[in-house]
C-alpha cells in the first residue's frame, strides 16, 4: 500500500518524507490556500513554483489540481502543470468537462488523478478516460451519513472485474481507521493528512512499555 501525504505544507511534507514512509503527495486548491501567506499576491506562477518545490522534496507522484472548469482550459493548465516535473500528476474533477480533459491529457502521456469522486459510476468513467488514479473522498461521504469505505470496496471490485489499471487512491481520510479499512480492502494508495500520519504511530501500550523500559534501563550503567 502506498502512502501519500495530503497537504501543500512544505514542512509537513519534509517531516513525513524524513520518516521514510512517503510515496507521494496530493494537493488541492483548498490545501494550497491554507499555506498562502499573502493571498492578494499569490499568482499562478507562484502556485507552479510551489509544486516544483514539493517535487524537489519527494521522489514520487505529486498531484496538482487544475483550477478551471472547461475542458479546453483544463488541458492548457494540465500541460503546464505536467511540464513542471516528470512526477507531476494532473488532478481533474470528475465532470463532463473534466472527463474530456482527462481523455485528452492521458492520451498525450500525462498522468491524471480523477478527483471529487463519490460514486462507482464516476470511478468507471475515470478508468475509461485513462486516469492513473481515482480519488474517492471517503470522509466527505461519511459526513453525509453515507459509508465512504463502501465506495472504495465497490471501486476495487469493479476495477478487478475489468482489470482496469487505474489505481484506487483513498482521499479525504480523517482518522487511522480509514487507513486500516482502505488497507483491508486492498486500495492501492491512501493519501493522509500529516495529523493522521502522526496518529498511525501512536499506541498507549507503546508509551507505557517504553517508559518502563527506560526506567529499568537505569540499571545499565553507561560506558
Ligand atoms: O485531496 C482531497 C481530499 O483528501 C480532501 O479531504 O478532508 O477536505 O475532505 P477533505
Amino acid at each position: 500500500m502506498k502512502f501519500f501525504i495530503d497537504t501543500a505544507d512544505l514542512d509537513e511534507i519534509r517531516a513525513a518524507n524524513d520518516l521514510g514512509i512517503l510515496d507521494g503527495v496530493t494537493t488541492n486548491p483548498s490545501l494550497v490556500a491554507k499555506i498562502v501567506q499573502e493571498p492578494d499576491n499569490f499568482s499562478y506562477e507562484d502556485f507552479k513554483n510551489h509544486i516544483a518545490k514539493i517535487c524537489q522534496i519527494v521522489n514520487g507522484p505529486v498531484s496538482a489540481e487544475v483550477t478551471t472548469l472547461t475542458a479546453e482550459e483544463m488541458v492548457v493548465q494540465g500541460e503546464e502543470l505536467a511540464a513542471i516535473d516528470e512526477n507531476v500528476v494532473v488532478k481533474c474533477p470528475l465532470t463532463l468537462e473534466g472527463l474530456k480533459a482527462m481523455h485528452h491529457l492521458s492520451g498525450n502521456g500525462i498522468r491524471i488523478n480523477a478527483t471529487l469522486v463519490f460514486s462507482p459510476t464516476q470511478a468507471i468513467l475515470a478508468a475509461k478516460a485513462g486516469a492513473s488514479y481515482v480519488s474517492p473522498f471517503v470522509g466527505r461521504l461519511d459526513d453525509i451519513s453515507t459509508e465512504g469505505m463502501a465506495l472504495v470496496d465497490q471501486i476495487v471490485g469493479i476495477y478487478e472485474n475489468y482489470r482496469f489499471t487505474t489505481e484506487v487512491l483513498v482521499a479525504s481520510i480523517r482518522h487511522p481507521q480509514h487507513v486500516v479499512e482502505a488497507a483491508m480492502i486492498g486500495a492501492d494508495v491512501a493519501t493522509i493528512p500529516f495529523k493522521v500520519i502522526s496518529q498511525l504511530v501512536k499506541h498507549p501500550l507503546t508509551d507505557t512499555g517504553l517508559k518502563r523500559f527506560m526506567d529499568d534501563a537505569a540499571v545499565i550503567k553507561n560506558g
